[in-house]
This record gives structure tokens, sequence and C-alpha cells, in this order.
């Protein structure tokens, strides 16, 4: 039994961050889950490296487009390698191979009467490597505001538009070919406002795959990315696809581009697209130009790989946006994965070693601990199954904390001192019966956490290697009695938060300098100030005075101070502000300070925060608020 998946292959034109760790960490998830399923699974990634861009960027780093594309994709490569993500292929789309598939592909749409050679007028936004419909000279690109170029060329076309009865019929007959439901009725509604051809050659581009016999085409963007999905296994017996996992951004391409390829090719359309949301930073899209882009080397290094996929899975609805900040990390890490199964595997281990001299005794049935494995290795994996992560692994926590407490109830500290009646038996059943649970726990969190899972794996002294355990046969009762555990040794370490967030923020500016280097960016020059702005820019700022009327620390932050504040506006505004490391509440409580009063509103914590409040600093410390000597009401405006 094969399966196949794929994560998208990535642009080169950026270094590799979190928002790419994620699909690819999910990924390699799926496919050790499907593993341990008895599935023959293979795993392609890539990079996708064609186009004006792409040429745009290797000039700027003073390299040729292949020299340029073989540095980042090797990049790229080492991220999967540090976070120890099962990659089978990874695709480069300069590769010959590929070429060569994309020509066939082509070649057998063209006969197959799908392909036609037209010109074409256009305002594209080479960014986003999309022309932009309906749109006029000097417009902006919808997705990215950049302004677009108008482009005329002889191209060839795909005739997406015969394909529109085909692929709705695919959706209705076939409901898990696009999912999640969101997306898949997204697709289907623009798919039945009607589909337009599509561009799929350039001549205009020197970087691309020549169109074999039809010098100067070369292929463009979409129709040379997804065919890295085939090209990948090409010979290899593999396709179709059983899934393509992907972002939401680009469901488009998915959902309908590329059955459509494959249908006007006649060859079979993978089984299944699955897009995830975005992942932002503290609640805002992640951006170079905002400098908060999250890479996951300084967290790898810090927490290790598996902490970082913890956090992802647990933390992330899979499927919807979700959020990462350094708090929320580092306290999904202490509260689960050290205080949970960290510390049932350690004390779990250590009573087996203090009470019966490293040997697993015989147990019984474990009290309610063996039903509820039950249900949890049934409920576990019919959520991953699902896609359905952070459920699974809740469960798997449910199982964790009732071991927990099942520990507590029979205290085998208690028992160990008594030899009387059926005290031994019962201490017995204890540790069998923690000690198994702990090994169901780990082959079901294998999938999710496999360096951490392994090391648990060998101090319980199982023979043979985690991933082989079968998951559909898991079952309680697999603990040998008189198995020997092995060297005990902490697996999650708790994590001081403060100390290890600088770590991680300290790695983070030094990795971001590296990979500026590797895309070929000049270091900044030092800015020269702020630009000059008119009086009219400066009066746009509605800035005034305020009164803090309460102030509290943001609950799980260290710098959040949630105030409201009287703007002489009759109804009191609330503001989050990142000063509750300078000021503590009753510095701030009657404070008059300045606020910029008309900022669009911002979820800081999930509070809405309706303003901003001044303060200065030196080299980014500590912040100094803004204020008065004389007394002046709240609500005066300052200009
Ligand atoms: N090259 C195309 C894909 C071609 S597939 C045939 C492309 N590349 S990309 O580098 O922009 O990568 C996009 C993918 O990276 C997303 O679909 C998603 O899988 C992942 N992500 C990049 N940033 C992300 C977040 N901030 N959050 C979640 N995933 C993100 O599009």
């Amino acid at each position: 039994m094969k399966y196949y998946l794929t994560t998208p292959i990535y642009y080169v034109n950026a270094a590799p961050h979190i928002g790419h760790a994620y699909t690819t960490i999910v990924a390699d998830l799926i496919k050790r889950f499907k593993g341990m399923q008895g599935y023959h699974v293979v795993l392609t990634t890539g990079s996708d490296e064609h186009g004006v861009n792409v040429e745009r960027s290797a000039e700027r780093a003073g390299k040729s487009p292949i020299e340029f594309t073989d540095a980042v994709s090797a990049e790229f490569k080492r991220q999967w390698e540090m976070l120890g993500l099962g990659i089978d292929h990874f695709q480069r789309t300069s590769s010959p191979q590929h070429a060569r598939v994309v020509n066939d592909l082509f070649r057998r749409c063209r006969e197959n009467g799908f392909v036609y050679k037209g010109s074409y007028t256009g305002q594209y936004c080479i960014f986003d490597n999309l022309y932009v419909n309906d749109a006029k000279p000097g417009d902006p690109c919808p997705d990215c505001g950049r302004p677009t170029e108008t482009i005329t060329e002889e191209n060839f076309f795909f005739k997406l538009s015969a394909f529109q009865d085909q692929l709705l019929a695919l959706y209705e007959s076939q409901p898990d070919f696009m999912q999640p439901d969101t997306r898949r009725n997204e697709v289907i509604s623009f798919v039945k406002a009607g589909l337009s051809d599509l561009s799929i050659t350039r001549t205009n581009i020197k970087w691309g795959i020549p169109v074999e016999g039809e010098a100067p085409h070369v292929f463009y963007v979409w129709f040379d990315a997804l065919i890295a999905y085939m090209s990948a296994v090409d010979g290899e017996n593999l396709w179709p696809a059983d899934l393509h996992l992907i972002g939401k951004e680009i469901v488009r391409f998915h959902a309908i581009y590329w059955p459509a390829f494959l249908m006007a090719a006649g060859l079979p359309l993978p089984k299944r697209v699955f897009a995830h949301g975005w992942l932002l930073f503290e609640n805002d899209k992640m951006s170079k130009s905002r400098g908060n882009i999250v890479r996951s080397e300084p967290i790898q290094k810090v927490m290790g790989a598996d902490a970082l996929r913890y956090f992802l899975l647990r933390e992330v609805v899979f499927g919807q946006d979700g959020s990462f900040s350094y708090d929320a990390l580092i306290g999904r890490y202490n509260s689960d994965l050290a205080n949970g199964l960290g510390n049932l595997a350690s004390r779990t281990l250590t009573m087996v070693n203090q009470y019966r001299k490293g040997a697993i005794p015989a147990g019984g049935a474990g009290g309610a601990v063996a039903p509820l494995a039950a249900q949890t290795i049934q409920a576990a994996q019919t959520a991953f199954e699902n896609f359905e992560f952070s459920k699974g692994l809740e469960s798997i926590w449910s199982l964790i904390s009732a071991v927990d407490k099942f520990i507590v109830e029979r205290a085998p500290w208690k028992l160990a001192r008594s030899s009387e009646g059926d005290a031994p038996a019962q201490l017995d059943d204890t540790l069998y019966s923690a000690a198994e649970a702990l090994r169901i726990v780990s082959a079901l969190l294998y999938p999710v956490l496999p360096e951490s899972t392994r090391k648990i794996w060998s101090q319980l002294g199982m023979p043979g290697a985690i991933e082989e355990v079968g998951l559909t046969s898991l079952a309680w009762g697999g603990l040998q009695a008189g198995q020997k555990i092995g060297e005990i040794s902490g697996v999650f370490p708790r994590l001081e938060a403060k100390p290890a967030e600088d770590k991680m923020r300290q790695l983070e500016a030094e990795v971001t300098a590296a990979q500026a280097v590797l895309m070929g960016k000049k270091p900044e020059p030092a800015p020269e100030g702020p630009a000059k702005i008119a009086i009219d820019d400066f009066l746009k700022v509605d800035l005034r005075v305020g009164m803090v009327l309460t102030a509290a620390p943001v609950k799980g932050s260290t710098k959040l101070m949630h105030m409201t504040v009287d703007l002489g506006e009759g109804q009191p505004r609330t503001i989050v502000a990142g000063i509750a490391e300078a000021y503590g509440p009753q510095d701030l409580i009657g404070r008059k300070v300045v606020i910029v009063a008309n900022l669009q509103p911002r979820k800081l914590k999930g509070i809405e925060s309706n303003g901003m409040i001044v303060a200065a600093s030196v080299n980014d410390g500590k912040p100094v608020l803004a204020g008065f000597h004389e007394d002046i009401p709240a609500g005066a405006r300052l200009k």
C-alpha cells in the first residue's frame, strides 16, 4: 500500500521560515503516522526556481540564476535536515527530469486540443506572478499592492474554460478532493463564476523551462511548478498523489488548474488537496517589512525540533489561521511537555527503578487507565486521520492527566512501604499500568514527537524501533513483565521563559542576518533618520492627552499592560501597551499620557487596543512615557 504526499515546492526568493516549516512538519507527521499504519509512504517537497523574480533576485545577489537557486534550495534542504524531516524527494524545478515531464504533459494537453497560441495584453503583477484580471495600467496588484506592469506577448494558452463542468462534477462526486469545506466552497463559487483561459508560457523571460521546438517560449509559473509533484516520482509508480498539503493562498491553483491540466492530459488526478491556514506572528501577518518573520532554527537550537512541532500542532487548529508567540511556545512547552509528558515519563521510570530494581513488574488491569487508553488509541488515530491534530493531542493529554491522577490515587510511595495484604500486587499493577500507558502514549505521539518518544521508548527498554509499532494493532498489554528499563534521562527539561526567549531572539537576529547574505541583500546602510514630511502629514496623526483610569498587566505576557484611558470622549478607551516591564499599575493610574488616538484598532493577546501610548527609549531599551509638567485636561490635542 503506497501513500504519496507532497508539500508545496517553495519559492527560492525568500529564505525558509517557520511558515514553510509548518507545512513540511505536518507532512512529516502524516508520513510517520501513515507509516505506522503500514503504508509505504513517500514525501516530496522541493523548490520552485523559475521566473522573473528569481532572475531579479539572482541579479541582485550578483549570481547567475542557477548559482542563486543552488544556494537557496540548499538552504531549504538544510532546514529540513536540521528539523529531522523525512523528505524522500526534494524536487527542483531546474532539474532536467522536471523539464522533460513538463514538456510531456504540455505535449499531451496540446495533442488533446487544450493548448493554443494567442496574444495577450494584460496587467501583470511580477511579484505574485499573476495577471490581474480587469486591471487598468497603473492599477496596483490586489494581493500585494505593488504596481502592476502592462505586458503584451504571444503566449501558449491552456483552455481552462473548457473544464468548468468537469471540475464542478469532480468537487461534487469527491467532496474530499478539496478540504476543508470552507476552501472547497470558495473553489466551487469561483469555478461557477466562469473560468478564463490561462497563459502558460512566456517569451520575455530566459530563466524558465524551454518549450521544446517552440523557442523562445518558456513555461510559466503554475504549468511548471505544479508538475513537480509528478516529475519528482517519475517512473516510480506512485502517481496519483494521495495528498497535496498546501497553504490556503494557493488553493485555486491546486483545486482548479492542477486537476484541469491533468484532465486535459488524460492523467489520474490527486486524491486529495488539504489547505491549512496561515501562521501569524502575535496575530499579525509575518512579513519582511514588519521585521517579524520567525525562523525555525533558533527554536530548534534552544528548545528542540519536537517542541516546535508540538506547539504548531497543538496550538493551531489545522485548517485555520494560528498565531505564534514566544510566550505561547514556551508556555506550552513547560505545561504540556515538561510538566505533562516529561514528568510522567521520569516519575514512572524512576519508580520502576526504585521499587522494582529497574524491571517492569507483571501487571494487571490498571483500573480505569486501561479502558481509557483503549479509547485514546481510537480517538487519537481518528483525529489524526481527519487532520484534527490538536484534537488528537488533546485526547492523548487527557490520558496523560488521568495516569498522573491514577498514580497519585494509588500512591505507590505508600504501597512500597508495606508488604501486607495486596500492597505488593497493587504496587506492581500501578507501576505496570503507568509504564504501559506511557508506552501507548509514546507510540501514539511518535508521529508528532519523533525525537523524544524515541528516547522514552528506549528508556522503557522496548525492543525494536518505535516507528515499527503498528498503530492498528496497538493495544493494552504490550509491555513485557520482567523487561529491564534503560537509563533514565529527562526528555523535556523545564525552561526559564525569559532567558529562553532572549536566546531565541538573539539567534533569530543572527539567522536573519545570515539568510540576508545568502539572498544577496547588502547589509542595510545606516538610516539617515526619518524622511522629512509636510505639516499636513503630521496633522494626520491625532495626538491627545489621556488620563489613565485603570491599569493591570495582561495575563500571560510580561510586557503588556491593559489600561482604560480617558481621552475626554465620555467613554474611556481600552489601550494595551508594551510598558509593563517599565511601569506598574500604580505608576500609571491617574497619570497624564500622550495617546495616538486615530490608529486602527489592533488586537494584542486577544484584547482590542484603541490607541497607542507615546514613549521614548534608548536603543530599544525600557520605554519612558511622554508627559507634561503643567496640568492639562484629558482630550487636549497636541499639534
Ligand atoms: N512556489 C509556490 C507553490 C508551488 S506548489 C506547486 C509557493 N511557494 S511559497 O514559497 O510562497 O510557499 C507557499 C507555502 O508555504 C504555503 O502554501 C504554505 O504551505 C507555506 N507557508 C509560507 N508562509 C506561511 C505562513 N505564514 N503560514 C503558513 N504557511 C505558510 O507558493
